[in-house]
């Protein structure tokens, strides 16, 4: 199988699609990630938050595959801001790794103003090998304008609430102008009736796929990074199997055109961990 993937101004390549695996506990995690290395995921997305970095590591190992064959993205949590190599040496040591794919600030939270510090410290753990690659996740292009202003260096990855009901167009745009890879967390919706709209459920029957498939594949032509969470083998299997769907452009923008009433994106300036 192969694994398809997108460079970082890093120069590592990040697999385009990630076992989500935010609600999973320990226990849940060890046995979905090492089932889902078996269909053929190769990038794992988890955080200091999810309580869950033990069962993910212990997933890899179970599965007998190669370090060096599987990316593992993580975050850690507010506290850390201000003491990043602490931060990261706990997610490694909860992982039972000594380094990960891609390390990501889970959050800017602008109310301790300690988010530029994050980063310092992040660019210096790169250096140090001790994260391949390194981001930030639910930073607003204000919030990556400081960073950039500060250190002269973007983040390789922003990771960002994105569906067809919340497209970030803006987002986008500034990430594309500066190198910035953009990855999708809940890109299903997270159960907000995406799935269930009549336009992406006649492009499913039209196209022989899935609803899920129809929102994966609009990710990945796009360009986009996608990380949906399923426990269940066949929506796993599913899920990683959307390389060739045959969404048109026009297919692509009619779903980036749907926006639903009552669909509250979290707000960074005011949200995180
Ligand atoms: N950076 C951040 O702040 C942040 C915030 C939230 C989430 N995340 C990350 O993003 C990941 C995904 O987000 P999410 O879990 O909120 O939402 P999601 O992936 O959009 O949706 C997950 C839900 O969709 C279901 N599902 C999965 N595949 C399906 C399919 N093919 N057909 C129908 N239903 C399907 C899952 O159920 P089953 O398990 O039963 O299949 C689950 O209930 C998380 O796991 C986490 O890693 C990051």
């Amino acid at each position: 199988m192969t694994t398809h993937t997108i460079a970082l101004s890093g120069g590592t390549h990040l697999p385009t699609i990630a076992l989500g695996t935010w609600p999973m506990d320990d226990a849940e995690a060890r046995r979905v990630v090492a089932s889902a290395i078996e269909l053929g995921y190769r990038h794992f997305d988890t955080a200091e938050n999810y309580e869950n970095e033990r069962g993910v590591g212990d997933g890899l190992r179970d599965s007998g595959i190669d370090r060096a064959d599987i990316w593992v993205t993580t975050k850690f949590n507010r506290r850390w801001h201000a003491a990043p190599a602490e931060g990261l040496k706990g997610n490694l040591q909860r992982l039972g790794l000594d380094y990960v794919d891609l390390a990501l600030i889970h959050w800017p939270n602008p109310d301790q103003d300690r988010y530029v510090q994050a980063w310092e410290g992040l660019i210096e753990l790169r250096a140090q090998g001790l994260a391949r690659a390194i981001g930030t996740s639910n930073f607003t292009p204000a919030h990556l304008t400081r960073l950039i202003d500060a250190t002269g260096v973007a983040p390789e990855v922003n990771q960002l609430e994105l569906h067809p009901y919340f497209d970030r167009p803006a987002e986008r745009a500034f990430h594309a102008a500066h190198g910035i890879v953009t990855e999708a967390w809940s890109p299903l919706g997270r159960g907000n009736g995406l799935l269930d709209e009549p336009l992406v459920t006649g492009l499913a029957g039209r196209l022989g796929v899935t609803p899920a498939q129809v929102i994966l594949a609009w990710d990945v032509v796009q360009g986009i990074v996608t990380i949906p969470k399923s426990s269940d083998p066949g929506r796993l299997a599913q899920n990683l199997d959307v390389f060739d769907v045959g969404l048109t452009d026009a297919d692509v923008a009619a779903l980036s055109a749907l926006t639903a009433s009552g669909i509250e994106p979290v707000d960074p300036e005011r949200f995180g961990h």
